[in-house]
């Protein structure tokens, strides 16, 4: 395997890389991803990778130089005749505007996608996108994992009684659902109405939450409204601890001062952003992909099935 297959990074995602290749025995390969004096993205492949494998590592959070610097390394690798170039991108922003959900605004999760093929990737791998329906902006492979059993490891450790799992808004019924029944709690569901972009307001409860423990699910946490919000409307109901399960930590503006003020007993949370911030927070957990990330990075290699990692 380690002629083959050699695992970069660019600055967005660097400790990922490392856990990823420490799970597969490997190093993270030697590239230079730095700025010319102006401020243009200046990468240098400081390795022979004719013929191999290779996987990018770098998650899509904004500056929008991270997706810059992807596009870039992408291109070097093609040029330097690399057999094959999957993306890796724990997080891929952009995801949620993807329809017209109003005139004249654009689909960026589909401009995304058009960009990284163009720049000669050959397939996608990520964590919890924002929405299935999105691999199929892409007419390479894209595989789609679920950090699901992450999570469900750490909360059965914490034997919590009485449980309920939590979907913040509609759209995160289907993941609530798996977590419920992997978990063997309940579920109940936040019927949320957004005010704007940066609030939303909670309408209604949906199923018996009355003093039990609750876990809210979702996949992106940005400002902190949407959970926080629900983790409010939660304790007017009156439940026990609150924990939350959030993919993606985006920590947006006034994210960690609404946590902080909100009756969270705990928010878990995964690397697939990397936040210094999240990472010493009392009240904030995170949890690696990158051992589940490596294990599909293996299986690809290997040709072996991705899917049943999930079964
Ligand atoms: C919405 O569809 C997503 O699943 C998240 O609930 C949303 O993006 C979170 O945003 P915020 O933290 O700003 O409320």
């Amino acid at each position: 395997m380690k002629d083959k297959l050699a695992i970069f990074s660019g600055n967005a995602s660097r400790e990922q890389a490392e856990g990823i290749a420490r799970y597969l025995k490997l190093k993270v390969g030697d590239a230079t991803v730095s700025r010319f004096s102006d401020g243009e993205i200046s990468v240098k492949i400081n390795e022979n990778v004719r013929g191999k494998e290779i996987f990018v590592v770098q998650s899509i959070y904004p500056p929008a130089d991270n997706l810059m610097e992807l596009f870039i390394l992408i291109d070097a690798f093609k040029r330097a005749s690399a057999q094959m170039v999957a993306v890796v991108v724990p997080y891929y922003g952009y995801a949620r505007q993807d329809r017209k959900d109003q005139p004249r605004v654009p689909i960026t999760a589909k401009l995304v996608a058009n960009l990284l093929s163009t720049a000669g990737a050959d397939r996608v791998i990520t964590v919890d996108l924002h929405a299935g329906q999105i691999q199929g902006f892409f007419d390479i492979p894209m595989d789609n994992l679920y950090a699901v059993n992450i999570f469900v490891d750490y909360f059965l450790k914490l034997n919590l009684s009485e449980l309920a799992v939590v979907s913040p808004d509609v759209g995160g019924i289907k993941a609530a659902r798996a977590y419920s029944k992997k978990l063997s709690a309940s579920l109940a569901i936040v019927d949320k109405r957004r005010i704007t972009d940066k609030e939303a307001e909670v309408m209604n409860i949906l199923g018996e939450v009355k003093n039990k423990n609750v876990v809210i699910v979702d996949d992106i946490i940005s400002t902190g409204g949407t959970i926080v919000e629900a983790a409010r409307a939660l304790k007017d109901k009156g439940v026990k601890d609150i924990y939350c399960a959030v993919t993606h930590p985006v920590l947006s503006g006034p994210a960690i001062a609404r946590i902080d003020a909100s009756p969270i007993k705990e928010l878990v949370v995964t690397d697939t952003i990397s936040i210094a911030e999240a990472k010493r927070h009392p009240k904030i957990r995170v949890l690696s992909v990158s051992s589940l990330l490596g294990e599909t990075i293996r299986r690809i290699h290997k040709g072996e099935s991705v899917s049943s990692l999930f079964k």
